[in-house]
């Protein structure tokens, strides 16, 4: 099983390889280093251990070795629970061009829909982020705007284009969804 949800005893490796995530492309999301590593690694399992409202993280692994990541949160509050948001999609750079991000882009697509209720799945990227555009246009996102000065990292502004993944009101189960994670 190459992809699955990470939980507590991942803590280590999610944390290593975020925070060569933000130093090697800081633009490319919205926490800092600085950030990353104020967190304690028990700060760290508690925001990775899959929720009951499904939000989770998803890794990638090779070898036993965590070559990628993606978090994606389901929120909860009665206007917005139809939607699910994706963030911290990385792939280490020895491992990309090998469909590693999109096969956690496709985990993710396939665990929103087994969320009862969802329709909808939103991110946002870096506007010069070429690269991780055409990834999510890809697997079918749709861009819906472009957000002004969104992030401003030392003193630079950078502009943050939103894209949207409607999902067809077609049932994935739970059980579904686990053979899908199993299989990779
Ligand atoms: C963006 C990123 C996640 C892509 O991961 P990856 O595993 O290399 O992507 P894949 O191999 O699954 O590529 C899937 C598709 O995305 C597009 N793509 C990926 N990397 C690309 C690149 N450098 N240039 C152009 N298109 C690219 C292509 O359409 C590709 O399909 P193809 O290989 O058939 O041409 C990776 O480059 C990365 O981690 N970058 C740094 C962090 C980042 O930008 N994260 C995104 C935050 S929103």
């Amino acid at each position: 099983m190459n992809v699955r949800m990470l939980d507590a005893t991942d803590a280590q490796a999610y944390q290593a390889l975020r925070l060569l995530a933000l130093r090697e492309s800081p633009a490319a999301f919205s926490s800092s280093h600085a950030e990353e590593a104020g967190r304690s690694l028990q700060q760290v399992a508690a925001r990775i251990t899959p929720a009951a409202d499904g939000s989770c993280v998803l890794g990638r692994f090779e070898q036993d070795q965590l070559a990628g990541s993606l978090a994606l949160r389901h929120p909860q509050r009665a206007k917005l629970r139809h939607g699910v948001e994706l963030a911290g999609m990385y792939v280490a750079a020895s491992f990309r061009r090998r469909d590693i991000g999109s096969e956690l882009l496709q985990a993710a697509i396939v665990h929103a829909r087994s969320l009862a209720g969802v329709r909808r799945i939103a991110l946002g990227v870096n506007d010069t982020n070429a690269a991780a555009k055409a990834l999510y246009r890809s697997a079918g996102f749709v861009s819906y705007g472009v957000e002004p000065q969104a992030l401003q990292i030392d003193g630079r502004f950078h502009d943050v284009e939103h894209y949207v993944l409607p999902l067809q009101p077609i049932r994935v189960t739970r059980g579904d969804a686990q053979d899908f994670f199993r299989a990779r």
